[in-house]
């Protein structure tokens, strides 16, 4: 190794230090970081203090992380880099368009029966999602596994509750679509909603003065043998935060009615409902596996 690196030099050397890497790929993504990092650093003439206040804002990062507060999940989020990963690795095929999986996602979600009220007793209005899920070739997709979550009707999702809810979870679920490719589920209306922006990610969003909010969705994880899986969200129509999504997820394929209905009507799995409600209904395409 060469000594008296200098700013021209030391990328050269350091890539070569990944010469003798097991792994291709690692190689060629350890060689391709190391430029554009390096490029990155000069171009922007990075001083030491700027350095030392990067550094300390990755370790708050990775402080303030857990299980169920993925801060660096959404510094890649509010980056955009979640989304661009998310188009390079898909977006052909005639699949429903992907989009970002977000923070909130958590291992460990309850099974639910199709038609089952998944709101864990959360107050809201009464929401009927009824979906199905069909091949490329619009055949229904039977056992199809259907993960869902979604926040409260003020933004929160589940796990920022744990407290009021004593760990349960609640507005989740994992189902399974039915022989017709259907699943359903009742639950309640939810809301736009900030991102988290008491950690180190809001700070950033704060100094370069940048809206939080994300409008009103409801997630979706579809997993099934033979087809590629698929993380998706459904948006309203009319949500005032549809252009201004903090985390640049939103596709106007993925924009759909939250449809309102009057105390007295009928709700999808035959209740009559003595209050107002929504139903939303829609239809999943999965891409066939590509190996
Ligand atoms: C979400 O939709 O749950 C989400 C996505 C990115 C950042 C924060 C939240
Ligand atoms: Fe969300």
């Amino acid at each position: 190794m060469s000594i008296d690196l200098t700013e021209e030099t030391i990328t050269a050397e350091v890539q070569k230090t990944f010469d003798g890497a097991a792994d291709d790929r690692m190689r060629e993504i350890f060689v391709k970081l190391v430029q554009h990092l390096h490029d990155f650093t000069r171009e922007v003439r990075l001083t030491g203090e700027e350095w030392f206040t990067a550094v300390d804002f990755l370790e708050r990062i990775g402080r303030i992380s857990s299980p169920t507060r993925q801060e660096f999940v959404l510094l890649s989020d509010i980056l955009g880099l979640s989304v661009l990963v998310d188009q390079l690795n898909h977006g052909s095929g005639s699949a429903t368009d992907s989009t970002l999986l977000g923070p909130f996602y958590v291992e460990g979600r309850p099974r639910a029966e199709n038609g089952a009220d998944i709101s864990g007793g959360v107050p809201g209005m009464p929401l009927f999602f009824s979906g199905t899920v069909v091949d490329a070739g619009g055949r229904p997709v039977a056992g199809a596994d259907v993960d869902t979550w979604h926040s409260d009707s003020e933004g929160f999702y589940d796990v920022q509750q744990a407290d009021k809810l004593h760990g349960e979870p609640a507005m989740r679920a994992w189902l399974k679509t039915d022989r017709d490719g259907r699943f359903s589920f009742r639950s309640i209306v939810p809301r736009y909603y900030p991102v988290p922006t008491d950690g180190p990610c809001g700070e950033i969003l704060r100094a370069a003065r940048r809206s939080p909010m994300r409008p009103e969705h409801i997630h979706f994880w579809f997993h099934a043998p033979g087809h590629e899986p698929l993380v998706t969200m459904l948006f309203r129509r009319g949500d005032p935060y549809l252009e201004q999504d903090a985390v640049f997820g939103v596709k106007r394929s993925l924009v759909t009615s939250f449809v309102p209905h009057e105390a007295g009507e009928t709700a999808p799995d035959g209740t009559e409902m003595d209050e107002p409600f929504q139903t939303v209904e829609w239809t999943f395409t999965l891409d066939p596996a590509r190996r």
